[in-house]
């Protein structure tokens, strides 16, 4: 993780009772990543690695992981990493994939663009990760309205409240499998449109 962390504390908050998953290490690609102290406050383990581009490093830091969440991590992860935990890596990015994703597409830049698309939808996707930014198999989505008053940051706010939400029952929904082998794709049921600002997120595998 590289940003504030704030996914990171949504998964610490919500799998803190959980008998099916829980925040075992984190690992930072800067030493000044908000993540870190999150973590320290919680009594999780944390590294930070010295080349980011080393995939032993990274490799070594994720150790026996079942399952890793990037959530703010602005690093390539190194190939052979990637391929270490291939659909056992998962990035959750804050537009609805595959529009508004790549490299050069994080924080505000992505709600700027959104709105200048006059798309009147985005929302947050977490896919499993793959060689290339923002692309391996999406797993789960969910929208939301942009409203016509919205700026970058208003926007980014709501989307962000949608990531803490989405993303710990994604975690939940890959720890309850058996397997790993094939990819997990999950559904939202309901629509933006009828929860409004009453955030239900509920998936269906
Ligand atoms: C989130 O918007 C996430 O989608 C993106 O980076 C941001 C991280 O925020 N990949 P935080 O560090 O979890 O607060």
């Amino acid at each position: 993780m590289s940003g504030g962390g704030s996914n990171l504390q949504a998964l610490l908050d919500e799998l803190a009772g959980s008998s099916v998953a829980r925040v075992t290490r984190v690992v930072a690609s800067r030493p000044d990543a908000g993540a870190l102290e999150r973590a320290r406050r919680a009594g999780v383990s944390t590294a930070v690695l010295d080349d980011p581009a080393d995939a032993d490093q990274v490799v070594a830091a994720l150790g026996d992981a079942g399952l890793v969440v990037l959530a703010g991590y602005l690093r390539r992860v190194p190939p052979a990493a990637v391929a270490r935990f291939r659909l056992r890596m998962i990035n959750i990015h804050p537009a609805l994939l595959p529009a508004f994703g790549g490299a050069g597409m994080y924080g505000r830049r992505v709600h700027e663009q959104v709105l200048a698309s006059g798309m009147e939808i985005t929302g947050a996707t977490v896919h499993y990760v793959d060689e290339e930014y923002d692309h391996g198999p999406i797993i789960a989505q969910w929208p939301v309205p942009v409203r016509a008053d919205d700026a970058p940051e208003t926007l980014a706010a709501r989307v962000l409240e949608v990531e803490h939400r989405l993303l710990p029952l994604v975690v939940t929904a890959l720890a309850r499998r058996a397997s790993w082998g094939a990819p997990l794709r999950l559904f939202a049921i309901g629509s933006a449109f009828v929860t409004g600002d009453k955030l239900a997120v509920q998936l269906r595998g």
